[in-house]
């Protein structure tokens, strides 16, 4: 599997480190010069080409609650191996799947010690000498998705980066290749969709959610897009539909004897997507029409999905999953980078775009308890790094 081989990388500097990470914050070079991590990687580029500075790291060496488990460390420098590059980070997002890895509920996790993050973008540092296709200054994104981005230089083999062009936010190149590529794999792989068709959504405020919207307001496709409960829903209500949203309604505007009621003049919806579970993946089913789908690729609320036993006998109800790493599975880069590269296409030409709030790497704590729901209803959390 891709990402497997992929584990090496981040791990070797993780596994490194916990010898390293126990002692003070200060670690010595290959000339046995000892200076302070984080002021080191100036130094230390000058001193040996060959090797990536000094990391900043947001480790774990255990599973468990990720505000518990989590630490910021000082990873020592790397010697960069023939096909290695270095990398200096960008941004790198929180994402729901990199808490449930931290938390040990994910299929796909990194053994540990793992340093955190699976997405980011970076400018490239450092080259082994047998890299051919990368230069100093490229922007490059793990894809697909590997382990260990939550840091200052992350060092990977060659073919695990995919250079990106300079002419989107750093903040979207960081984002691309997990969120917005479930959206148009969601839209493309399930039913045959047609301008005019209607799909309908429930956590539709999520970063894929947004994604879902835009993707199908270009196809002509109108959405049914389901939010939680908030004080702020009418800003929500017009943010979604000046994405190209048809409607938005809250849970509890939804809490009515017949959903379909509140249709209007949309036709039922042939498609609908489910990242929560609970009742309002009951709402998702209840829009449906005969014989539709509903394809679930979250579980945001933990509970689980009731299914009536006349959606099955008289509607015909198809219930379907996702997951992105089995597409990565079955499919090469060579595949996923027209992805990534059209979603980039459009995120330049305005036709994309999502709320995220940008965090300094040092407040990780801080955006780590916004995308854990801590703070309350919390745009997507995004990190990035000193330039
Ligand atoms: N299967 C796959 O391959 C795949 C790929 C990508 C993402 N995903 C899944 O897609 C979902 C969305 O990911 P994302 O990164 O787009 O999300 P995100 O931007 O981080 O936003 C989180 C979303 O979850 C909602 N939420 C949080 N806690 C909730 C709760 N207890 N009950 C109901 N809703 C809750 C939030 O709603 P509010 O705005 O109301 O707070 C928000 O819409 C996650 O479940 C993620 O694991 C799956």
């Amino acid at each position: 599997m891709m990402i497997g081989t992929r584990i090496i990388g981040p791990l070797r500097i993780a596994v490194r480190t916990l010898s390293v990470t126990c002692a003070p914050k200060f670690i010595g070079n290959a000339r046995g010069i000892y200076m302070p991590s984080t002021r080191a990687s100036i130094s230390w580029r000058t001193l040996a080409s060959s090797s990536c500075p000094p990391s900043r790291a947001v480790i774990y060496e255990e599973q468990g609650p990720p505000d518990k488990v989590t630490r910021l460390v000082d990873l020592p420098p790397v010697d960069l191996k023939e096909n290695d590059v270095c990398v200096k980070m960008l941004a790198a997002p929180i994402n729901p799947s990199d808490i449930n890895r931290i938390e040990g509920v994910y299929p796909v996790r990194p053994p540990l010690p793992a340093v955190g993050g699976c997405e980011g973008v970076g400018e490239v540092e450092g080259l082994g000498p047998g890299v051919k296709n990368l230069s100093i200054g490229d922007w490059v994104i793990p894809s697909p998705p590997s382990f260990g981005t939550w840091q200052t230089y992350c060092v990977k083999e060659e073919s695990a980066w995919c250079k990106v062009p300079k002419e989107v936010p750093a903040e979207y190149a960081a984002t691309v290749s997990v969120n917005p590529s479930t959206a148009l794999r969601m839209l493309e792989d399930f039913v045959s969709l047609k301008a005019g068709d209607v799909v309908v959504q429930n956590g539709a405020t999520s970063m894929v959610g947004q994604c879902i919207i835009q993707l199908s307001y270009l196809r002509g496709i109108q959405t049914i897009n389901i939010v939680r409960d908030r004080p702020d829903l009418e800003d929500i209500k017009q943010r979604l539909k000046a994405m190209g949203g048809s409607e938005v309604f809250s849970e509890s505007e939804l809490e009515v004897k017949n959903v379909k009621s509140l249709l209007g003049g949309l036709p039922e919806p042939v498609l609908g997507f489910n990242c929560v579970g609970g009742n309002t993946a009951s709402i998702v089913l209840k829009f449906l029409r005969q014989g539709g789908t509903m394809v679930t690729y979250g579980g945001m609320s933990k509970k689980p999905i009731t299914v009536s036993t006349s959606s099955f006998i008289f509607k015909d109800l198809r219930l379907r999953g996702y997951w992105m790493q089995n597409w990565i599975n079955l499919h090469t880069v060579n595949e996923f980078k027209p992805m990534t590269d059209y979603l980039l296409r459009l995120v330049r030409d305005g036709q994309l775009k999502y709320v995220m709030e940008t965090v300094p790497f040092q407040d990780f704590n801080a955006a780590l308890q916004k995308a854990l729901g801590k703070q309350g209803h919390s745009p997507k959390q995004v990190l990035v790094f000193d330039k």
